[in-house]
């Protein structure tokens, strides 16, 4: 049984493979409508989600399928104590497909160990999220042209953001790749997740922006923070705004996961170079030729 726990289960042709199809789709989305016909996705949500939660249910009913699950957990029989892999025992007998969030690191990879249907990890406490660099690979080729030949700056929270953590090793695989990381010491990108790929690692944007090709905004984790203090004296590191932007390269895309909180200021919105919307659009029709391709793959 193949599943998407982490992007390494992925190769590099694989997720070529994925952003062919999701290009192929954005292109004919006709010829995808009853690609999952009689299929079901199930999503698991034990964490909040808007995009990820919604894009998976958007992108099943776009081809065809149908979807049931859960977004709160505690209105499910996991309130009474039912443990993860119990729940996907359970849950595999009414779906083909199941797109799980969890607040705990593993929770997506011990359900895998259990199912026979595919498990996408739809992201897990500050570990990963595979379907969101997915989503950002996406996006960089559609905005770029290209995956490899990239300066990325990373800027926020690196020690808590699984976006970063996935994407930075997906990244890993291509040719030319340079990589910034901007962050405060308390949030700095764990050595675990640092790669040959990191260049520099500076304190402010400004050391940074001038260089960049993508500048890859994140929100500070509140809800990882153990010392509400702590949180306090970081959440304002960093401010995007039209003064900063003004020092960036003309083609520079600015990408953020989302959703932000102050760290991108809505007067940067209107910059063609703000790609963060657009970016949540591709988050669908990634996720339509991922169910796709999983479907396939463990035919
Ligand atoms: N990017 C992302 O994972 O957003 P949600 O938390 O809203 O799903």
């Amino acid at each position: 049984m193949k599943h998407l726990i982490d992007i390494t289960d992925l190769s590099t042709e694989e997720i070529d493979e994925i952003i062919s199809t999701a290009l192929d789709i954005i292109d004919n989305r006709e010829k995808y409508w009853d690609v999952c016909k009689h299929k079901k996705l199930a999503t698991l949500f034990y964490e909040p989600s808007t995009r990820t939660r919604l894009s998976f249910t958007s992108a099943m009913m776009e081809l065809g399928g149908q979807v049931l699950g859960f977004s709160d957990a505690q209105t499910s029989s996991v309130s009474k104590g039912e443990t993860v892999q119990d729940t996907v025992r359970v849950v595999e007998n009414f779906t083909d497909i199941i797109a799980m969030r969890h607040h705990t690191e593993g929770a997506p990879e011990e359900a895998s160990r259990v199912a026979h249907v595919p498990i996408i990890n739809a992201g897990d406490g500050s570990h990963a999220h595979p379907t969101q660099t997915l989503t950002d690979l996406l996006t960089i080729r559609r905005e770029i042209g290209r995956l490899d030949n990239l300066t990325i700056g990373f800027c926020g929270d690196l020690k808590f953001g699984r976006t970063v953590h996935s994407l930075i090793k997906a990244l890993e695989r291509r040719e030319g790749i340079k990589v910034v990381l901007i962050a405060p010491e308390e949030l700095r990108l764990p050595d675990m997740y640092k790669t040959r790929d990191v260049v520099q690692e500076v304190r402010t944007i400004e050391e940074a922006i001038g260089e960049l090709d993508v500048l890859y905004m994140t929100r500070v984790q509140r809800e990882r923070f153990l010392d509400m203090d702590e949180f306090e004296r970081v959440k304002d590191s960093f401010q995007l705004d039209r003064k900063k932007m003004a020092e960036a390269k003309k083609e520079m895309i600015v990408l953020h996961p989302l959703p932000r909180v102050n760290e991108i200021l809505p007067e940067v919105d209107d910059d063609p170079r703000a790609a963060y919307f657009r970016q949540v659009g591709n988050g669908k029709f990634v996720r339509m030729a991922l169910i796709k391709k999983l479907l396939e793959w463990n035919k």
